[in-house]
């Protein structure tokens, strides 16, 4: 089969598309998914440095951690899915190729209204978004949530599920055009952080959840910004791993601090995420109350460019890589 190749770690100029043995047969509860479309993910950027290596069991110079495409075998025991169905899912790696093998319980059935090409941009940012925010922030009815790098995938997937379920969103980026964007899907408070990083003093009452997306640039913000028994939940780390701050305001107003990774999960956290993402969020794509965010398409054999759009910052929302018409 065709897959994406990190021929050496580095550049995007490494990245090839090279002839790969397909997966075998699917065994147990496996199922064989013939690959749509992949979205690229930040993850991508660092597998393709040689800065995240894949979990054991996964391909090392294979990226790729979601993709949509249409089941093609299924093993002695998965019951779930048939030859034919459209399905998407986030996997630990190998993604970007013509297949991919996987659990039937990794797996969501594509909702009738979107093809490939919009579901591929859907199951990392929305998963990321609704387990971080709400399965562990525990965001609840009435509250306020903060986003930051809220033009991002993760971003506007929690900025989409928030508004669907009626809370107040304030977002944080560095890029105007991209806080006037997300005032189009319902952004209540917008603050551009390249202007000023000082967010906090932008922010009354406090956000009783933040999802940050940043890291160690925004920590002390992030204190000030939370209500009492705010909780921070912190998902990216494209502004720095490292930070001081004072404890003194994480213990008086009793905050929550909180890191979290979906691809070294076990099998079954996964699955259990999943699970979630298919009771709480199918529903409003089925209905259209929720979109996936596809910022620009790119043929898998021009994934040096899509990396490079990628990493420019650039983008608002996903970029994603079609493999095959289905
Ligand atoms: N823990 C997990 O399981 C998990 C899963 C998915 C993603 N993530 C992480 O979540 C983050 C967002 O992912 P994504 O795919 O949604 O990202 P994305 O679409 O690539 O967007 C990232 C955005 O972050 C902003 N940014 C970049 N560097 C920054 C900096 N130094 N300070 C402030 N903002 C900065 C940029 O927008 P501006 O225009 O606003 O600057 C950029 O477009 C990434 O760090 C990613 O690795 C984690």
């Amino acid at each position: 089969m065709k897959a994406v190749y990190i021929r050496e770690f580095g550049g995007p100029e490494n990245l090839e598309i090279r002839e790969v043995d397909a997966p075998g047969d699917p065994k147990g509860n496996e199922v064989l998914v013939r690959v749509g479309a992949s979205a690229l993910n930040r993850a991508d950027l660092l597998q393709r440095k040689g800065f995240y290596p894949a979990p054991e069991g996964y391909p090392e110079r294979i990226p790729g951690l979601e993709f949509a495409g249409t089941v093609i075998a299924c093993g002695p025991s998965a019951g779930r899915f048939r030859e034919g169905d459209r399905v998407f899912g986030i996997t630990a790696g190998g993604a970007q190729a013509e297949f991919v093998l996987t659990r039937e319980d990794h797996l969501a059935p594509v909702p009738p209204n979107l093809g490939l090409v919009d579901a591929a941009a859907v199951p990392e940012a929305f998963i990321t978004a609704h387990d971080a925010v709400w399965t562990q922030g525990g965001l609840s009815e009435g509250e306020t949530l903060l986003i930051h790098a809220v033009g991002s995938g993760v971003g506007l997937a929690a900025l989409q599920i928030a508004k669907a379920r009626g809370n107040r969103v304030i977002g944080t980026s560095r890029t105007e055009e991209k806080l006037e964007k997300c005032r189009e899907f319902g952004l209540d408070l917008a603050i551009d952080t390249g202007i000023d990083p000082g967010f906090s003093k932008k922010i009354e009452n406090g956000a009783e959840v933040i999802l940050d997306l940043v890291g160690g640039a925004y920590l002390e913000e992030n204190l000030k910004s939370l209500a009492q028994k705010g909780r921070l939940i912190i998902v990216g780390l494209v502004g720095g791993r490292k930070a001081e701050f004072d404890l003194g305001t994480a213990l008086t107003k009793r905050l929550t601090i909180k890191g979290t990774v979906l691809r070294s999960r076990s099998d079954e956290e996964k699955a259990g995420a999943t699970a979630a993402f298919a009771r709480d969020i199918l529903p409003l794509l089925e209905s259209g109350s929720i979109v996936p965010n596809v910022e620009r398409v790119f043929a898998a054999e021009d994934v040096r460019e899509a990396h490079e759009h990628l990493e420019s910052n650039e983008s608002f929302g996903k970029v994603v890589l079609e493999f095959s018409e289905q």
